[in-house]
């Protein structure tokens, strides 16, 4: 790497969030070195990156990370000075039909990674190991109050559960190994390149091509939703800045129970696509909830915006505006990620 000043792998970096962290450190660290190790799932999708796969700070690797021969081996071979872990399954309603995968990659691949990481701090004093996490490890809220930092783990579902073990074990190889290590916990991400099996970028696919749009239950859970790019600037502040050891929560205090945020996005793709206002609300169709359903996420994000001066860039109008141009520009990509083995599953999930 000749004269790159850091050497960072950047895991799941073809999928939704891992292209944005990407992007945000080939462009604005041209003297480092991003390696982006993916496997290639069916969420991950290196046209996401096509914009920067030119860039010579930028190298994409094939590989599983459940595979630990072969993590051991890039890790001797590279002697990284960060890894920023974004690679996992990470829909919750997949965990539910097929909890032992979620285990496979979240907790088998994360410790496979923290193996090959306390053998790389052995050599180079400054490795820093970065988990990117969610809020859902903390379970569900009632009516009122916010995730903190101290707030007890009570993870729900089996992908919760997951990644609540792999942050636990974060944590322990920091205690144990003494490794340097950093979490995040954020709140629902949207944005660009989202997998449209998730709720905002599902509906808005589905509001185009003028399919049901299936709202759990009544539609009274609520989520805290931040535009990916911040939540990828986030990352970015706490990996060069964030406190040993330490959590940040991250979310953009930003609620929206389920049912209001399908009707906005209803009223906005009405617009956009000129139809008649109304219109793509008849798509909407209460539907069996999901079992476990937490109720409420609600980030509370004053240890990053006091502590790293971290706050969102953009309002909710704005980047939910800037999303459904976003598809609408790039049906080729929506086209092309619904196809093959997606197509099977989503026939498979509603009955079409
Ligand atoms: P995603 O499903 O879009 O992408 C996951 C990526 O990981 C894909 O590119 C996939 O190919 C890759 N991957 C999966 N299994 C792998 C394996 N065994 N080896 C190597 N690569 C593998 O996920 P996302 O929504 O971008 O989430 C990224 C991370 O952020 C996850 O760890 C998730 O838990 C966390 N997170 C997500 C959100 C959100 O709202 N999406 C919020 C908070 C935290
Ligand atoms: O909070 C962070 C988490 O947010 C991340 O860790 C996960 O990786 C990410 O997938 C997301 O989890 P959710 O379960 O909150 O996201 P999802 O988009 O699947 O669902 C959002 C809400 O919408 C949730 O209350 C369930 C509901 N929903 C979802 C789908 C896919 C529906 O009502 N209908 C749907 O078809």
């Amino acid at each position: 790497m000749a004269n790159k000043t850091k050497k960072i792998l950047i895991t799941g970096g073809a999928g939704f969030i891992g292209s944005h962290v990407v992007r945000q450190f080939v462009t604005k660290y041209p003297d480092y070195k991003i390696i982006n190790l993916d496997a290639l799932t069916y969420a991950g999708n290196l046209e996401n990156l096509v914009d920067v796969a030119e860039f010579d700070n930028y190298e994409f690797v094939k590989g599983d990370i459940v595979n630990s021969g072969f993590v051991n081996e890039l890790f001797a071979k590279e002697c990284f000075d960060g890894v920023i872990h974004l690679a996992a399954e990470s829909h919750v309603d997949r965990s539910i039909t097929n909890p032992n995968a979620f285990v496979n990659t979240n907790v088998i691949g994360t410790v496979n990674l923290l193996n090959a990481a306390i053998e790389t701090a052995k050599k180079n004093a400054d490795f820093r190991f970065y988990h990117v996490s969610t809020d859902e490890v903390y379970g569900t809220l009632g009516d009122t109050g916010l995730f903190t930092e101290q707030t007890a783990y009570s993870p729900n579902s089996p992908y919760s559960a997951s990644k609540a073990a792999s942050d636990h074990f974060v944590r322990a190889y920091g205690e144990t190994y003494g490794l340097d290590f950093v979490i995040s916990n954020c709140s629902n991400n949207y944005g660009p390149n989202h997998f449209p099996e998730k709720l905002i970028p599902l509906f808005i696919n589905n509001i185009i091509t003028k399919k049901p749009l299936p709202v759990y239950g009544k539609g009274e859970n609520t989520r805290d939703w931040l535009f990916v790019v911040d939540h990828a600037r986030a990352i970015d502040e706490i990996y060069h800045r964030g406190n040993s050891k330490n959590t940040y929560n991250v979310g953009g205090l930003n609620e929206w129970k389920n049912i209001d945020l399908v009707r906005l996005l209803c009223d906005l793709m009405d617009e956009k696509l000129n139809r008649k206002k109304g219109e793509s609300s008849e798509l909407i169709s209460f539907v069996k909830d999901r079992p476990g359903h937490d109720l409420r996420y609600a980030i509370d994000a004053k240890k990053l915006t006091t502590e790293l001066n971290w706050k969102p860039s953009v309002t909710f109008e704005e980047g939910l505006s800037k999303t459904i141009d976003w598809y609408l520009e790039n049906t080729a990509w929506l086209e092309h990620v619904t196809s093959g083995e997606y197509r099977e599953y989503y026939r498979k999930q509603y009955a079409i």
